[in-house]
């Protein structure tokens, strides 16, 4: 129970294998009372309002690409808590030319402001929120999901690369501003490919999933180790990680060659 008393917003979670839907399970095992928030779309869709049933948490809809949303957002879940909060999960990925099929040298770039929007800028305008707002309790924690390929090329991953290595960006250099006012801490998780509806939009991602399995001693992190390593990235027992992409990877990051692929 080690975030017990501590309070949350968890964005992202839309079906039962998404990353965020993990993470608010384990955040509520471990003692935390949450909210959850997603797209006005996705909440139409109706899963999520199964996850905020089991675990007694009010659902509020924000783009997390609109400011007036996102306000509404931290007021109305202060106001719920009776208090600021302690921890945000941003796990939020989208890319509009992925989707559309356009390769990386043609690629749309209204799509490419509208994916770089949804993809890290969401997460500065997040944190500009809580920062204006004065929303989260002193040795706070938020945390945003990353993908390796913001350091190295996976070109199937398209423009997403560009929007990882921006999201990643913006946990460094807000994260010393929360630090410095507030002792908050801001950090990115680079996690395994994982089977999602976002990680299956990626051309390809049942080969790269198998090969990076292999690749990685441990094998891929599943979603449900990473909410693990949320949790305790939540927890007052992590106080001075800061301004850190982790990786959670099985070991991936680190390797080079692995015989497992020769064979
Ligand atoms: N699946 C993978 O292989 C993998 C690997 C590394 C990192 N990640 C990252 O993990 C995070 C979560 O993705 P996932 O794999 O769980 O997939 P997912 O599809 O379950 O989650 C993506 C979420 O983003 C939400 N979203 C999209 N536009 C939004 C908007 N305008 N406002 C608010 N929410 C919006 C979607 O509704 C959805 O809930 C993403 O940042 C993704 O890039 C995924």
């Amino acid at each position: 129970m080690i975030l017990q008393g501590k309070k949350g917003i968890i964005f992202g979670a839309l079906d039962h294998q998404s990353i965020a839907w993990k993470v608010a399970e384990r955040c509520v095992q471990h003692g935390a009372q949450i909210v959850l928030t997603n797209a006005p779309v996705a909440l139409r869709m109706g899963a999520i309002k199964e996850l905020a049933e089991q675990c007694n948490a009010p659902l509020i809809p924000a783009d997390a690409t609109s400011i007036e949303d996102l306000e509404a957002l931290f007021r109305q879940s202060m106001e719920h808590f009776g208090s600021k909060v302690d921890f945000v999960l941003h796990s939020i990925g989208m890319s509009v030319n992925v989707r559309k099929n356009r390769p990386y040298t043609d690629l749309n770039y209204e799509w490419m402001q509208k994916t770089f929007d949804v993809s890290a800028i969401s997460f500065h305008k997040t944190m500009q929120t809580i920062w204006k707002l004065d929303a989260i309790n002193e040795w706070g924690s938020i945390l945003a999901l990353s993908y390796i390929a913001a350091q190295r090329v996976f070109p199937d991953y398209s423009e997403m690369a560009e929007a990882k290595a921006l999201l990643e960006s913006f946990a460094r250099s807000f994260g010393y501003h929360l630090g410095v006012a507030k002792k908050v801490r801001v950090n990115t998780i680079s996690q395994s490919p994982t089977i999602t509806t976002a990680g299956q939009g990626i051309k390809g991602f049942q080969e790269f999933f198998d090969y990076a399995d292999k690749m990685s001693p441990l094998g891929n992190a599943p979603a449900e180790a990473c909410a693990d390593y949320c949790v305790v990235l939540f927890s007052d027992l992590t106080r001075y990680v800061t301004l850190q992409n982790l990786y959670h990877d099985g070991g991936f990051s680190s390797m080079g060659m692995s015989p497992a692929i020769l064979s």
